[in-house]
């Protein structure tokens, strides 16, 4: 191995660009040339492969995002394209490749992977959602609830104020992970997930009591999954007589500060992306499980559903 690329895919993460960081830093370290591939598989297809330079990763650890940028790329899901990409990571003799981002991306990497073999490819779990099976623990997660956290705290100060029921809409593409965790520790009274039924009857029968006990506001945290949001606005409005308002997070939450969290996972995502590359494990990728990393097949990671832990589950009352 002499030459590593490193690239993000789909949806950025606070914790991306001090990844990108440790990946410089860690190639170096192994006398490996890294290289920068711009904006995902776009960048790939259209050979924006640079070499990245220490002082491309000074000061960026504290910023989200991603400074070598991101995609969905369509094109990449054809095989003329692919085709394109290969030979430009050839022409520059580039023999391992990093690949930061969810399932659609680890789909475009079993692709890739199986069409060069003589390239050994890596992926690290970057998406806020969470939502990656053989993982318990994707890259940007904890910066995203962060970022909820602080929202939810501050609209909880108008909610209280005004007596008013807020009904607050998360990320999360399919998964409830998000609007679970978020409810849970920001003490939301109400959680939508689509990973459990609710029984709107048994919220009514709990909330009147606890309005004739003296509770005037609400918090209600909704998974954008379930699309439920003017519904429940106008049962707390109807059924409760408690003035609603919607607030929809947005893409707030993929940005910010990294936490310590994330910028210490991506530390560990990237060690063991490269060690592996370095060790000839290719074609797999870094899973974080029982507090601990491993190497998994991509069709273990891309091509299964991945659940929520029943224990974290069973917290929701
Ligand atoms: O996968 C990350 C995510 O932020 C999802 O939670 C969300 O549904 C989606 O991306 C939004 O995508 P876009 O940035 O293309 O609007």
């Amino acid at each position: 191995m002499k030459k590593i690329a490193i690239l993000c895919s789909g949806g950025d993460v606070s914790g991306m660009n001090a990844a990108l960081k440790r990946f410089v830093e860690y190639a170096h370290y192994h006398e490996l040339i890294p290289y920068f591939i711009q904006d995902g598989y776009e960048g790939l297809i259209d050979d924006s492969i640079i070499e990245a330079k220490y002082e491309d990763v000074a000061g960026i650890i504290s910023q989200g995002g991603t400074i070598i940028g991101s995609s969905r790329s369509q094109r990449f899901k054809e095989k003329t394209f692919r085709k394109k990409a290969i030979a430009n990571l050839d022409k520059k003799g580039i023999d391992g490749v990093v690949i930061l981002g969810g399932d659609g991306s680890f789909k475009g990497m079993q692709k890739i992977s199986s069409e060069a073999p003589h390239i050994r490819f890596s992926g690290i779990p970057a998406t806020i959602d969470n939502d990656i099976a053989g993982t318990e623990y994707a890259l940007g997660v904890d910066s995203a609830l962060n970022m909820i956290k602080c929202a939810i705290d501050a609209i909880r100060d108008t909610a209280s104020s005004f007596k008013r029921a807020f009904i607050i809409e998360t990320m999360g593409r399919e998964c409830g992970y998000l609007a679970l965790v978020s409810a849970l520790t920001s003490g939301a009274e109400m959680c939508i997930i689509p990973e459990k039924e609710y029984n709107i009857k048994t919220y009514e029968k709990r909330f009147k009591k606890e309005i004739l006990e003296g509770r005037s506001y609400f918090i209600a945290i909704l998974s954008e999954a379930v699309n439920k949001k003017e519904e429940i606005k106008n049962w707390f409005e109807t059924t409760l007589g408690i003035e609603a308002r919607i607030s929809v997070l947005g893409h707030i939450q993929r940005g910010g500060n990294p936490t310590v969290h994330d910028r210490l996972m991506a530390s560990h995502f990237v060690t063991y992306a490269i060690n592996g590359l370095i060790e000839g494990i290719e074609n797999r990728v870094v899973c974080y499980n029982n507090n601990g990393f491993g190497y998994k097949p991509i069709q273990e990671v891309a091509f299964q559903h991945a659940k929520i832990p029943k224990d974290l589950l069973d917290l929701m009352i």
